[in-house]
């Protein structure tokens, strides 16, 4: 077995779906039998644990020390193989790296999402990281958004790669390739847009890899950035 593959997942303002793509990675990566951990390291509270109906559960306990007790102890199963870990909204008293560090031992992949709004903790997560994914949506003020971020250093550099999300007929269809061009980056996936696809997973507080849709895409993701999934091409990559 390889290296743990830690996996952060950024975007623009404007919901383009970075948590959506960071569930749906984390739960293909589970899927394909690896012990996966979710981060919801978004600044803005709440909305993975909304979407995996976590809300009912007590909030997490702190980290002092941060020990993998701590660790284990503030993770919730949310199914076969995937934990998730509720850290959005306050930055938790900890450096980013050193939990980022700790969460490689226990789990082969971690998966983070880390939403539109990077401060000092998320930056410290990207640090530790062998991914960094920008999700964008490929309309005109989507593109436009993340043109300005990939172009500034909102986050430090890492491998990174784009992920495009809620692709349909009337959305910009070169806004992938012309981005990675400009930004010198691999474009990973093309997701299009679902609205069924996306219902079907929420309605049964599932993950979006499971509709029709979104299988493909997200299995060649998680063939992208992790070396151990079957015909894995992670050796291509940082
Ligand atoms: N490819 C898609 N097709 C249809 N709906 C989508 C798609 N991606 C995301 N959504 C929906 O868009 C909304 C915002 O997605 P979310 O992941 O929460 O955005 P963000 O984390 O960027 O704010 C959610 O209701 C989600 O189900
Ligand atoms: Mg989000």
């Amino acid at each position: 077995m390889s290296r743990a593959r830690i996996v952060a997942v950024a975007s623009a303002k404007g919901s383009p779906g970075c948590s959506f793509v960071a569930l749906g990675l984390a739960a293909r990566l589970a899927q394909a039998g690896l012990a996966t951990l979710l981060i919801d390291a978004d600044a803005e509270a709440g909305s993975l644990a909304t979407s995996l109906d976590l809300a009912r559960l007590e909030p997490s306990p702190g980290f002092t020390p941060l020990t993998e007790a701590a660790l284990a102890g503030a993770t919730v199963d949310v199914s076969a193989g995937l934990g998730c870990l509720d850290l959005s909204g306050d930055p938790p008293e900890v450096d980013g790296r050193a939990l980022a560090e700790l969460a490689r031992l226990r789990y082969p992949a971690v998966v983070i999402d880390l939403g539109h709004r990077p401060a000092r903790f998320q930056r410290e997560l990207v640090a530790a990281a062998d991914w960094l994914l920008w999700v964008v949506a490929p309309d005109r003020t989507g593109f436009e958004r993340a043109d300005r971020i990939l172009g500034g250093d909102a986050l430090p550099r890492v491998g990174a790669g784009i992920v495009l999300n809620r692709l349909g007929p009337d959305r910009l269809s070169d806004a992938g390739s012309v981005l990675a061009e400009r930004h010198r980056l691999p474009l990973l996936a093309r997701l299009p847009e679902s609205a069924r696809g996306a219902r079907d997973a929420a309605r049964r507080c599932s993950s979006p890899h499971r509709a029709r849709e979104f299988r493909r895409p997200f299995a060649e993701l998680a063939r992208c950035v992790h070396p151990d999934i079957l015909g894995g091409g992670g050796e291509r990559w940082p």
